[in-house]
């Protein structure tokens, strides 16, 4: 089976423009980031610019993207209806370890501040100095890198500050995470988007469900009524409630796809190369191999997913 491609030449074009525009222009700091994902109060955005405020409750985490290889919770603060990211955490499975990486947001110190982001690895802190590579310019100019082949994973943060991470899990993942100021009460939040994700089309979750082709056809097909700003009940199957989980780190919300093995025993239908993995999936199950591209965003106040 072939992998799942937008149908949306027009909005890809679109995408790349933008990536002209920023790599060419302007300060880097605040430049909007490449869709899908979540943002401040928070604003989603899913694969194909559909646009909802989700607002969860402040105090718990929630599982925004559950697939079977990996997860994506996210820990919420706010008060007064408004709520925003303050945590962020990946859980990933390669071969038969399950590895985390966590990114708590620290409201002490100022964003660009190294320590901007406390940040643990399979339960062990990452202090900034552990970032002893290096790597070329990106959006936020040069990195410095940390990677760990065993975990399968890389992190690379903003060399002159803390404020953004660029988090790439081999084969699986490639997210940034951001750092942006809201008001009301006045605190810092974490913005997140997906570069890329390799996703079975079970894929769950808050935002995760958007991405399944069955569910996206759906919503295209209310976008092409209502335009791209869509009600959370629309998108979002089902209460908040059946999203929370009972850590940052655990995969429990009642929709978890997290650990459930579409790559059983060995008959493989359709399998993606991903990188040096592969994912298989086993006939007889509608499971499929997707691959979501600069497929959402999420934001805090800014909304600053704003490609589409
Ligand atoms: C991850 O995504 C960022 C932003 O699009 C990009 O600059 C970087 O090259 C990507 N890295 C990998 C390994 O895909």
């Amino acid at each position: 089976m072939a992998l799942y491609h937008r149908q949306l030449p027009m909005k890809l074009l679109l995408v790349a423009l933008g990536a002209v525009l920023l790599s060419s222009g302007a300060p880097v700091l605040a430049a909007p980031l490449p869709p899908i994902g979540g943002n401040g109060d928070p604003h989603m955005t899913g694969l194909q610019g559909e646009k909802f405020d989700w607002h969860g409750y402040p105090g718990e985490s929630f599982c925004m993207i559950s697939d079977s290889n990996i997860q994506i919770n996210t820990h919420l603060i706010g008060q007064d209806g408004v709520t925003y990211f303050d945590a962020f955490a990946l859980l990933y499975k390669i071969g038969d370890s399950v590895h985390e990486v966590s990114f708590q947001l620290n409201q002490d110190v100022p964003s660009d501040d190294d320590a901007n982001f406390g940040i643990e690895l399979d339960g062990r802190p990452l202090a900034p100095d552990a970032f002893t590579g290096r790597s070329a310019c990106d959006n936020f100019g040069p990195l410095r890198v940390f990677a760990s082949p065993d975990a399968g994973i890389e992190l690379s943060m903003a060399e002159e500050n803390g404020f953004a991470v660029v988090l790439v899990v081999e084969g699986l993942a490639n997210m940034t995470i951001t750092t942006d100021n809201h008001d009301l009460p006045t605190g810092k939040h974490l913005d997140w988007a997906i570069n890329w994700i390799h996703a079975t089309s079970e894929v769950h979750g808050v935002l995760g469900q958007t991405f399944q082709p069955s569910r996206a056809d759906v919503i295209a097909a209310a976008m092409k009524v209502n335009g791209p700003q869509m009600q959370a009940a629309e998108v979002v199957e089902g209460s908040d409630d059946e999203y929370r989980t009972s850590s940052l780190l655990a995969p429990d919300c009642a929709r978890s796809r997290f650990g459930t093995n579409p790559d059983s025993p060995t008959e493989r239908v359709g399998h993606v190369a991903t990188l040096r993995r592969l994912l298989s999936f086993v006939e007889g199950t509608n499971v499929f191999p997707i691959t979501i591209k600069n497929a959402g965003c999420a934001s805090g106040a800014s909304a600053a997913c704003n490609f589409a």
